[in-house]
């Protein structure tokens, strides 16, 4: 096969690597990718926007499977352009790709078809949200209907947080026609985990389980980001759990979108809470979760462009993936100022020295070429990834390559995985 991967961050890096190593795969492109990527597949310069402008390059270059990386092509819908050109292309369409567009598709659905999820109301002004807020209690959650770049989750603890989020939603619209429409959702408690499938429309195989990092402070503390590191797996999800998430979420989900016809083929991502009534949704994505890709793909053992090309055309195999016992932890580096103003253009180094150290891969995110340097061109600059036999080696393990890349002002979280090895104790895992 000859694949294209439309991306150009971590997550698109992890993705490559691996389809780089999938037996089906003759040639591998990647559009717009980034400057890690280029010594596994060939980079085309092409626009993430332009639909038609992608669906060509891809009948130019004779690709047999397109794998869209990020959610913004997929709500604009290029899978429909691609199936209307007849070009096969793993991800959903953009009916389906509603369940990560819209958040208040996603609630509703749950309702309709009684999947658990945190309990909500939709509204559309301030005073509605207002009192939604006020009948919850504090902590209460407000949520931008629309894409917003992973930033539209408000969690308000307080009478001036509460203000502040009101006015950010409804007066100066931060998040513009993303926010029409809000959700003010009961705020869950418990451990958060992500759950991926791939789906090809009736089937799902799971991916292996995965814990993510959002918050830029060790503890848990500071702004949400894009995700500051990860591990897989999950630990917290036993072969129980996993059942009942199948049961009661995956399946349920992949049913009932097909009953509404919106047949959904592609990842399935629910971010779940685990509270003590069980798994509750707390969002859906309809592409892989980063960072926790980059942990995970670290642990793939199969064919990937198989998996995702037999999903495409709605025959997935049942056992298509496996997973090596190890255990898999990433560490993001990010630059000064991440996430309020990142501090770019600072020059890289290190990063071979980090990779020297058998069982670390360093993926790409915000790097590009300057001459013959490399440079920081984007707040999360690289994600550090290790294998090992436990949590704790992977995480030193992955903190030792981090520790061998020097980029100025640039900083990272100290205790990925800590958590979990508070819960699980130090030789497990
Ligand atoms: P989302 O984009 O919906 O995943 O929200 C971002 C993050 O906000 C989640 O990963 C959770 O950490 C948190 N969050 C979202 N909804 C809730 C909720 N109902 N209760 C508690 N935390 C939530
Ligand atoms: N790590 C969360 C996400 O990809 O949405």
């Amino acid at each position: 096969m000859r694949v294209l991967v439309l991306g150009s961050g971590a997550r698109e890096h992890a993705m490559v690597h691996t389809i780089a190593r999938s037996p089906s795969v003759d040639l591998l492109y990647a559009a717009p990718g980034n400057p890690g990527m280029a010594g596994e597949a060939e980079l085309l310069d092409l626009d993430l926007a332009d639909l038609e402008g992608l669906a060509d390059a891809a009948a130019e270059h004779a690709i047999d499977l397109t794998v869209v990386g990020p959610e913004a092509p997929l709500a604009a819908g290029i899978g429909d352009v691609f199936a209307g050109r007849g070009l096969l292309l793993f991800g959903p369409l953009a009916a389906a790709a509603e369940l990560e567009a819209s958040k208040v598709f996603a609630k509703e659905f749950c309702f309709r078809h009684g999947i658990p999820t945190a309990a909500a109301e939709i509204v559309r002004s301030l005073e509605n949200a207002e009192r939604a807020a006020r009948k919850f209690g504090f902590p209460v959650v407000l949520k931008a209907d629309g894409l917003a770049a992973g930033k539209g989750v408000l969690i308000v603890n307080t009478e001036s947080e509460l203000a502040v989020a009101l006015d950010e939603l409804f007066v100066a619209r931060r998040f513009g026609a993303a926010a029409d429409r809000v959700l003010v959702e009961e705020c869950l408690e418990g451990t958060e985990v992500s759950f991926m499938v791939v789906s090809d429309g009736t089937r799902t195989e799971s991916f292996a389980t995965s814990h993510d990092y959002k918050r830029v402070g060790d503890g848990d503390t500071g702004p949400n980001t894009g995700g500051m590191g990860s591990h897989s797996p999950a630990f917290a999800l036993d072969d129980a759990l996993r059942e009942e998430i199948l049961e009661t979420v995956i399946g349920p989900t992949v049913a009932g979108m097909a009953a509404e016809g919106r047949e959904y083929r592609g990842i399935l991502y629910a971010g779940l809470m685990l509270t003590a009534d069980g798994p509750k949704v707390l969002e859906f994505n309809c592409r892989l979760g980063d960072p926790e890709t980059q942990s995970v793909l670290r642990r793939f053992d199969g064919d990937l462009a198989a998996v995702f090309a037999d999903a495409s055309r709605g025959r997935l195999e049942p056992g298509c993936m496996g997973w090596k016992d190890d255990v898999a932890a990433c560490v993001v580096v990010a630059a000064e100022n991440y996430p309020a103003s990142p501090r770019l253009g600072d020059e890289i180094s290190g990063v071979d020295e980090a990779e020297a150290l058998p069982g670390v891969v360093v993926f790409h995110a915000g790097t590009r070429k300057d001459g013959d340097r490399l440079v920081a061109s984007g707040g999360r600059i690289l994600s550090v990834t290790a294998i090992a036999g436990t949590l704790a080696d992977a995480t030193d393990l992955a903190y030792r390559g981090a520790g061998r890349i020097a980029i100025r002002g640039a900083h990272m979280r100290s205790d990925i995985g800590a958590d979990t090895l508070g819960k699980i104790g130090k030789g497990n895992g």
